[in-house]
């Protein structure tokens, strides 16, 4: 061994490596030199001016997180504290057909803009991925980004908020918006098909737009059609997305809203099984909690009454008889939703403009406005101008756990990252937050034994790298880039509640970024040494 060959930047010593395959995991130590893995085995001989002391510590991959929305908060955020403190070294954005470097400053968008306008953030980048990117490079970020495009997003951007097909002329410029994304370095290609406007695409329109992503190699993630009485059907739309337009599927946070509807992932999967033996790549992601969080109205509003955006919404709120006449066909849905049980499940997350409903239920704000729970829902969505969140208690467990065992489940954890300081300690997150991944390697690994470690480090790296063709990051070995994260698998849990969001987690020691130390101990060192990936259709990845 030469002399240079024992030196090394930082070296990781003694740890339980866990490699991101899914396989055995072996003690080594792990020597980096600059931004890559330079050497994994015994290195007793070898120095570096930095050494991480990691005997009885597991040594895994950075944790690759498949699904956020943390695209919305990179420019006020460069920290990513929420997603760091998790072990997360990448997260996939753009997601669920959201995308904020789409966003423009006309006043279609003033619903996107009010995620910004508390942090003094303005849109100045024209709705060009490429330029918002930019701007997020020059500010830094603590993990890595893998852009997507979005079609609700785009989909605004061209026709603003009518419910009706597009033209062609429409459809074509929609095409080209994707062409440009492409250009700019995009991996996937996203809806969020319950949401407007979304929601007002035919399943074609979604096929002629896939085609063009298809062309490019990228995936198509999908949050489905719906996710509660039609999930099945959902899920048929979906797969028939990807045979016919010959592109790799994603199904994001799967779940099965509703007690009617628990156990219908039984057969969701079976379907996916039924569709890979048939050839197609299809993949899924979850979020390890029986609660969702979501925009009040989802699942609530019939879609029609959603035309228009923000403005119509409450115009159509406060109009004496569209309001019976929306009342009326949402109860007619949901009979039970006359009930005031159903409201004890749905609880208050964000509204800044009542900031004391956050954290109660539907049920309890009934009572103390004197009035019906569903009532008080169309209330609170003028009062705020729709811009509000809700999280429902509506999922089951032994979904989550279905879904969760299934071999080709990823983690996703759906957050916009956050941080527990200042403006951002406001809102009332969902846990998943702060807790997704050590909550499946605390809970789900070793309370429950639900997996095993390699098999959940597998979920969190391996996979979503294979799902995503990164071929330089999720499995450890030598030549990959430096992303490590170091965790105490007797310790590591989630904290945060929905009661008290904003916690890091437990166990969670050391996350190196591309060879920078980014976690210290459990505390974010403040290293801005994440890139945003841009994706070549050579699918190797450079950076901006
Ligand atoms: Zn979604
Ligand atoms: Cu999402």
């Amino acid at each position: 061994m030469s002399k240079n060959a024992l030196c090394f930047d930082l070296i990781l010593r003694g740890g339980t490596v866990v490699d991101g395959t899914g396989g055995e995991p072996f003690i080594a130590d792990v020597g980096v030199r600059g931004e890559h893995i330079a050497a994994i085995g015994d290195l007793r001989a070898a120095h570096a001016p930095c050494v991480i002391e990691a005997a009885g510590l597991c040594v895994a991959p950075g944790f690759i997180d498949i699904h956020t929305h943390s695209d919305i908060s990179l420019l006020y955020n460069p920290q990513q504290t929420s997603a760091l403190a998790q072990g997360i070294t990448t997260q996939v954005v753009g997601n669920c057909g959201i995308a904020m470097g789409l966003v423009t400053d006309e006043p279609i968008f003033a619903y996107e803009r009010r995620w910004l306008a508390p942090y003094g953030i303005r849109v100045t980048w024209g709705g060009r991925l490429a330029r918002f990117y930019e701007l997020v490079g020059e500010r830094g970020t603590a993990t890595h980004i893998v852009p997507q495009v979005a079609h609700g997003t785009l989909r605004k951007r061209v026709m603003g908020m009518e419910r009706r097909p597009p033209t062609p002329a429409e459809l074509s410029r929609m095409q080209e918006l994707m062409e440009q994304a492409v250009e700019d370095g995009v991996w996937g290609f996203s809806t969020g098909l319950e949401y407007a406007p979304g929601s007002y695409s035919q399943t074609e329109e979604i096929i002629e737009l896939a085609k063009v992503a298809a062309k490019h190699g990228l995936f198509y993630s999908t949050h489905l059609r719906d996710e509660a009485d039609h999930l099945v059907e959902a899920v048929q739309e979906a797969l028939r997305i990807g045979e016919e337009a010959g592109i790799r599927v994603q199904l994001s946070h799967h779940k099965a809203d509703g007690e009617r509807n628990w156990g219908l992932v039984h057969r969701t999967l079976q379907m996916v099984d039924e569709a890979r033996a048939k050839g197609l790549d299809v993949m899924l992601d979850q979020y390890p909690y029986d609660a969702y969080l979501t925009s009040l109205l989802t699942g609530i509003l019939p879609d029609w009454a959603t035309e228009g955006g923000p403005d119509a919404i409450a115009d159509r709120l406060t109009n004496p008889t569209l309001r019976e006449q929306i009342k009326a066909e949402i109860l007619a849905l949901h009979p039970d939703w006359n009930e005031p049980a159903h409201w004890q499940r749905v609880v208050i997350a964000v509204a800044r403009n009542n900031r004391d409903l956050q954290g109660k239920s539907i049920l309890q704000i009934a009572q103390e406005r004197g009035c019906h729970p569903l009532e008080c829902v169309l209330d609170i969505l003028v009062e705020e101008h729709t811009f509000v969140s809700a999280a429902r208690f509506t999922l089951s467990e032994e979904d989550v756990q279905t879904v969760l065992r299934y071999p080709l489940t990823m983690i996703g954890s759906d957050a916009i990252a956050t941080a527990p300081l200042g403006k951002m300690s406001v809102d009332r997150v969902h846990p998943r937050n702060y807790g997704t991944f050590p909550r499946v390697l605390g809970r789900y690994v070793r309370e429950l034994r639900l997996l095993s470690l390699p098999e959940a480090v597998y979920k969190m790296t391996g996979l979503p790298a294979q799902r995503l063709g990164l071929r330089d990051r999720g499995i450890l070995r030598e030549g990959a880039v430096a992303d490590i994260t170091v965790f105490n698998p007797l310790t590591v849990q989630d904290r945060a509640t929905f009661e008290e969001p904003h916690q890091l987690p437990l166990g969670i020691e050391y996350v190196v970024v591309s060879g920078k130390i980014a976690l210290q101990q459990g505390v974010p060192t403040g290293a801005l040494a994440g890139r945003v990936l841009k994706r070549q259709e050579a699918s190797c990845s450079l950076s901006f």
